[in-house]
């Protein structure tokens, strides 16, 4: 038996005899959907400064610009589709007693591949909000030219997501926050592990008596204090663990 296949025995029998399980997912994990990740080769925010973007005070100054980006993004994700990753969580959600998805992706592909159980910590990409009476909808993508406006009064809309500098939804981060102190095993999945605070849940279900499981291609600040560490991509690596608890 391999390093990694052992490593990946190990997770699914962790996996299986625990009661409570929590997966954090990022941005990695819709890598293999043809998502560009952030940080990595080729991310969304190479060359550029996410805070002229993604920013309530970028929005204010030119929302055109802001909405360019996003339209732009909208027009990335229209075609791409859960991976065997996505659906390797979402098969765990049914194998497993108490499964909680958390992600800090905004893409939808987790709910399109059949999660139930999630938690949305960086908001929809999908969702208009009007920047007025704050009604929200949800964008069909079909116009990537102008800009969205609310559907009752008129007013400009927004993205539904969480800016740098904004507070996470608090009733979705606090739901996150207990699932990850109750569970017995934490596994964190395609994520840099350096965005607060996302990145502090792992380190909450350990200090509470969780294993943590990383699936990673790269080392991360997480990696060193996981418990079991699987290098490697999560379209594979995902469903090789689901293929052992069935
Ligand atoms: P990052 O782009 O920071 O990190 C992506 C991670 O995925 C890296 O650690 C890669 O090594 C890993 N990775 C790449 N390909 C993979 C694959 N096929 N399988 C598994 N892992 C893979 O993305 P996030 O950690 O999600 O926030 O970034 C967190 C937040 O920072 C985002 O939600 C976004 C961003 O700024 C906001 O917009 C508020």
């Amino acid at each position: 038996m391999t390093d990694q296949s052992e490593r990946i025995r190990l997770a699914a029998e962790r996996l299986r005899s625990a009661g409570r399980v929590c997966c954090l997912t990022g941005a990695g994990v819709s890598a293999e959907s043809g998502v560009p990740t952030f940080r990595g080769v080729g991310g969304l925010w190479r060359g550029r400064r996410p805070e002229t973007l993604a920013t309530p005070e970028a929005f204010e100054d030119d929302p055109h610009e802001v909405w360019r980006f996003y339209l732009w993004r909208r027009g990335l994700l229209k075609d791409c589709k859960p991976n065997p990753g996505h659906h390797a969580l979402a098969a765990m959600e049914r194998i497993l007693p108490d499964f909680t998805l958390i992600t800090q992706n905004v893409d939808g592909l987790h709910t399109q591949a059949g999660s139930r159980n999630v938690l949305a910590l960086h908001g929809d990409i999908w969702i208009d909000r009007c920047t007025a009476c704050g009604h929200e909808s949800r964008a069909t993508g079909d116009d990537l030219e102008s800009i969205p406006r609310c559907k009752r009064c008129g007013a400009m809309a927004r993205p539904g997501v969480v800016w740098f500098g904004e507070m996470l939804p608090p009733d979705v981060f606090d739901a996150a926050r207990n699932a990850c102190r109750r569970c017995e095993v934490m596994l964190v999945a395609g994520t840099s592990s350096v965005v607060q605070p996302a990145a502090s849940l792992a380190e909450w279900a350990r200090a509470a008596g969780a294993a943590v499981i990383e699936i990673n291609p790269e080392a991360t600040p997480l990696t060193e204090s996981a418990d079991i560490t699987i290098p490697g991509p999560s379209g594979t690596l995902l469903p090789a663990i689901v293929e052992l608890l069935t």
